[in-house]
């Protein structure tokens, strides 16, 4: 990004961001850093399928695409003749998905005469914490846990355009081991927000699993996710009835566990890198055993922990608009022959 072409700020600028990465068609109008507008169509179709299933998504995103964005122009009061540019998710996520949204952001923005700007979905989790609030955002650097459906990252932000992935899953993500987790109890997709609920009215410390032990700042969270299957499935096989029976203490159980691999890596790497100033993004920071457990150990450490909102934790448009705030500032637009990326660049 090229620093030395920062825009004139006084200009107020109109941002529609655009996210079409999975299973979420988002539309989010936003006026400088502050959010207008934040319209998200959910997919129920895949609830049946135990996940996402792509050529679904696709076809759900193209029936949804033009009303939600209608609506977020709508409701944030903003006509398309306001708009400074078009922000959309480039990747990574499905192809089929990013295309619509891709495409749709490239002929709106041709026929308005205005700029596109693409955003990575991932660093779009983190720069939510940009996004105007009554408290003041996270201070450079900070670290930033981003635990989503496809990723678990623990990433050194230095600024909204340097961010260095220092640790990573090597398997599994934290969002990806909810959802198999209660699939394997019959749960429906996405396990992560049911477990959560369920894990209410659980003990956390009736069963144990598995915990990886592996070096640096890396995550692994397959070992967890087959103790967990052989577990319920052995039980099963002495009393049909066993998940229903437990399900509370399981969800409990594995949330607890999960939390926990999370959270040791994030001292770790909070002792590593002598950052205290400590932020969490993507859908699994919705959890609330994570949030509870994050302002707990930042007391003990004196972190000064940024928990987004719940709205800015899973798949949203806003996100995706506060990125190309932050590029538009730049004037780092995109040409209209970008291509969507799957994976991470
Ligand atoms: O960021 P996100 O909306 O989409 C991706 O980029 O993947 O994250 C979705 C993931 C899913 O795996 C979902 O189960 C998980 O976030 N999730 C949660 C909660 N809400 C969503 N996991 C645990 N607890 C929650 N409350
Ligand atoms: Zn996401």
């Amino acid at each position: 990004m090229c620093k030395d072409k920062l825009i004139d700020t006084k200009e107020d600028v109109y941002i529609l961001g655009i996210e079409s990465s999975c299973d979420d068609t988002s539309a989010a109008v936003t006026k400088n850093r502050r959010v207008l507008s934040n319209i998200i169509a959910d997919q129920d179709i895949h609830r049946d399928y135990g996940g996402v299933v792509p050529e679904f998504a696709s076809r759900a995103h193209q029936q949804h695409i033009v009303p939600v964005v209608e609506r977020a122009l709508k409701e944030a009061g903003v006509k398309k003749e306001q708009l400074s540019a078009i922000a959309f998710t480039r990747g990574p996520g499905l192809l089929g998905s990013l295309l619509v949204g891709t495409s749709f952001a490239k002929a709106f923005a041709m026929g308005l005469n205005i700029p596109i700007l693409e955003a990575d979905h991932l660093n779009a989790h983190i720069l939510a914490h940009f996004i105007q609030k009554d408290t003041p955002p996270p201070q450079l650097p900070f670290l930033c846990l981003t635990v989503s459906g496809g990723h678990s990252q623990i990433v050194r932000v230095d600024s909204p355009e340097k961010m260095t992935v220092i640790g990573h899953t090597i398997d599994d993500a934290a969002g990806e081991t909810f959802d198999k987790a209660a699939k394997i109890m019959g749960l429906p997709y996405p396990g992560g927000p049911i477990i959560d609920k369920l894990a209410q009215q659980g003990n956390p410390n009736k069963y144990q699993f598995a915990k990886p032990k592996i070096p640096n700042l890396n995550y692994s969270f397959s070992g967890l996710k087959t103790s967990f299957l052989y577990f319920v499935r052995d039980q099963l096989k002495k009393d049909k009835q066993f998940v229903e029976k437990e399900k509370n203490h399981l969800c409990a159980s594995i949330q607890k566990t999960i939390v926990e691999i999370l959270m040791k890596k994030l001292i770790l790497a909070c002792k590593e890198t002598k950052i205290s100033e400590v932020a969490v993004a993507g859908g699994v920071a919705a959890n609330s055993e994570l949030r509870k457990t994050l302002k707990i150990t930042g007391k003990q450490y004196q972190w000064n922990i940024h928990v987004p909102e719940i709205s800015y934790t899973t798949d949203n448009a806003a996100m995706i608009a506060i990125t190309g705030y932050f590029k538009y500032l730049q004037q780092d637009f995109a040409p209209m022959t970008t291509a969507p990326y799957t994976r991470s660049l």
